[in-house]
């Protein structure tokens, strides 16, 4: 077989900073919801675009998907067709035309993905990780909470941002999940992104907090991975069912992003 007929699927990892499979999937979750894992994940996928890198955004909400709504796309695919055996991951895959980048869509309010087996879900994410290979940054919008889909999706070797507000229940059901992925996967890459921070004083706070009862109950130190500030400019965005970094190019959260991916530090 000649390289013009490999599968898209079984291509060479591109990049990958550490040489393990799926060390590229920046996984983003919180605990609690409504604290932007969606808008976050869409604008790290838009801004690793930006910066000239091939990214795929992965709508891991297996419940109540939506990344597709918030950047206004009619997907002619999505998970839904590929959990049912009609289409293969790779299939799956649209572009984003607006940003630069692919989207794998989910399929809101179904019900189907969200009581697939768990067999069937380790599968999804096994192919996830492979499919990770064809592109150099992944990011994958997990649903809220810690039940076993979101445990079994975040089960990958990169990154797993952990978004939380200044919020004592944002903290708790964050620390929930630190704590239940800690146990899971002994050593895991959990990192902290306070978002709707009032200024980067106020999310050095709220971030001590959480790194305090880590240290304390965990052991552990996940390290801050960014601080977004508090921005008009998202729910305006968000509203119009354009990205940020399009809409709102110049805004202070797109500022935080775009800090953000910097230090993510995926890519070689
Ligand atoms: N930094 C911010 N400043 C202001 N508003 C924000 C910010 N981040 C997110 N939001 C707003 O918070 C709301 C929730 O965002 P989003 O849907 O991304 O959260 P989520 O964590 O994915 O929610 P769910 O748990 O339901 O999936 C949106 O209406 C968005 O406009
Ligand atoms: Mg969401």
């Amino acid at each position: 077989m000649t390289a013009s007929q490999t599968p898209i699927a079984r291509r060479p990892a591109t990049h990958p900073a550490s040489g393990s499979r799926g060390a590229n999937i920046v996984t983003v979750a919180s605990g609690k919801g409504g604290v932007g894992k969606t808008w976050l994940a869409i604008t790290l996928a838009h801004a690793f675009a930006r910066n000239g890198r091939h990214a795929l955004l992965f709508d891991g909400d297996l419940g109540l998907a939506n990344a597709d709504i918030q950047l206004g796309l009619m997907p002619e695919s999505d998970l839904g067709a590929v959990v049912a055996g009609k289409l293969r991951l790779d299939q799956a895959v649209t572009p984003v035309d607006a940003g630069g980048f692919d989207i794998i869509a989910g399929k809101s309010g179904s019900g189907a993905l969200a009581t697939m087996h768990p067999d069937r879900l380790a599968t999804l994410r096994d192919d996830l990780i492979d499919m990770a290979a064809n592109y150099e940054a992944v990011i994958l919008d997990l649903g809220a909470g810690i039940d076993g889909a979101v445990r079994t999706l975040a089960d990958n070797a990169g990154p797993k941002l952990v978004v939380t507000t200044a919020e004592p229940t944002a903290l708790t059901d964050a620390y929930a999940f630190i704590k239940v992925v800690n146990s899971r996967q002994p050593g895991a890459d959990l990192r902290v992104v306070v978002n709707m921070a009032a200024n980067s004083k106020d999310g050095e706070r709220t971030y001590n907090k959480l790194l305090k009862a880590c240290q304390g109950f965990l052991r552990i130190r996940p390290p801050l991975a960014g601080i977004i500030r508090a921005d008009p400019n998202i729910p305006d965005s968000i509203r119009h069912q354009t990205p940020l970094l399009t809409r709102h190019p110049a805004t202070p959260a797109a500022a935080d992003v775009e800090a953000m991916i910097g230090r993510l530090r995926i890519l070689s």
